[in-house]
């Protein structure tokens, strides 16, 4: 067989935190997310609660340790609240694992049968970059998407408009991007996506370089970056200071809708970083005639970007728990393909300004 449905899409992303009840309830409220299942002690689970939200395709986990003796209570000391996994939905699981064996570049570890209310869920486990893993899981025999062990609960939330992930970005040290873009290609049968924003050259304002590993015509798509010296201390070597190794940065939810998503974010209290007034006095003259009202945008400091084939509309929030590592990035796509690397140079004075509130500049 080909190698172009070995992996089907992303699936969920599970964060190891210090207390998935708060995490879990700033997305229901803040971010809109149905509460789907819950696992625990209540539900025949000793070591660990879970918490497993959705919002219509965006799917996330959040698990924290019930003793100090957890694997996820470690995990926790080191990096702070972060995401541990990036789990793949595939088909056929037994067809990926031959594939990813055969190539012999990554590590399959854990491979299980979980007998669930339904059926079997076959699930294995893949290292990436740091503590990261992607979880392997095939539901076809499942007769469910809620997980064994999860209780189902559906609480229904008020929707912001997060309709699917775009993008899940890890960030590496200095050098290592290469041989990262080199391990999604040579061992899981990725390609490298070549975009618009590599004839942009702004390592010195954004002080990182960038690469793009794509599966399947943008089916799952993992940006890879590195810090580089620029003007300023890099924000990719303030992630990896204090999640104190590689891991996930931020991941990009796509809406259809973004003034009214971002408007909506804004009013339940998510921060978004703020964009210099300057930004928006060249907008209209870099970007030419786009649906939305300057002004409007302006108002809600929402970034714009055009490429070859199309405009996008951007915003990055806050970090999202204390340390100044994971956020969010809420992204419209009017055509565009590639991640906004246009607005690298004006996002980074608006980051610098944070970092130095921080001491770290
Ligand atoms: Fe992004």
């Amino acid at each position: 067989m080909g190698n172009e449905n070995l992996f089907d899409s992303l699936n969920a992303v599970e964060y190891y935190v210090g207390s998935a009840k708060q995490w879990a309830f700033y997305h229901q409220h803040a971010l809109g997310f149905d509460l789907k299942a819950y696992a625990g002690p209540e539900t025949g689970v000793r070591d660990r609660v879970s918490y497993l939200l959705q919002q219509n395709n965006v799917r996330l986990v959040f698990t924290s340790f019930l003793n100090y003796e957890s694997p996820i209570a470690d995990h926790v000391r080191l990096h702070g609240d972060g995401v541990k996994d990036v789990s793949m939905k595939v088909e056929n699981i037994g067809d990926t694992l031959d594939f990813v064996k055969k190539r012999g570049v990554v590590k399959v570890r854990g491979e299980n049968s979980i007998k669930g209310d339904f059926g079997t869920y076959r699930t294995a486990e893949l290292a990436t970059y740091g503590e990261t893993v992607h979880t392997l899981t095939d539901f076809s025999e499942a007769g469910s998407d809620i997980p064994a062990g999860y209780e189902e609960l559906n609480i229904k939330a008020k929707p912001v408009g997060l309709k699917k992930i775009d993008h899940v970005v890890g960030n590496v040290e200095d050098r290592m991007m290469d041989s990262w873009v080199d391990y999604y290609i040579k061992g899981l049968g990725f390609d490298q996506l070549l975009s618009f924003d590599d004839k942009d050259i702004s390592t010195e304002y954004s002080s990182l370089r960038s690469k793009v590993v794509q599966y399947g015509d943008r089916k799952i798509i993992f940006p890879i970056n590195e810090p580089a010296l620029g003007l300023k201390k890099s924000q990719i070597q303030e992630y990896l200071d204090y999640y104190s190794s590689p891991g996930v940065q931020h991941i990009a939810i796509e809406t259809d809708n973004i003034i009214r998503t971002v408007a909506d974010m804004k009013s339940r209290g998510v921060e978004f970083l703020s964009t210099p007034s300057s930004y928006y006095e060249t907008l209209p003259d870099r970007v030419g005639k786009i649906d939305e009202k300057f002004e409007e945008l302006q108002n809600l400091n929402i970034l714009v970007d055009r490429d070859d084939d199309g405009y996008l509309l951007q915003i990055f929030t806050k970090p999202t728990g204390d340390r100044p590592t994971f956020f969010y990035e809420v992204i419209q796509r009017k055509g565009a393909t590639s991640f906004g690397k246009g607005n690298f140079r004006e996002l980074f004075k608006s980051i610098e300004m944070e970092q130095e509130k921080r001491g770290n500049l």
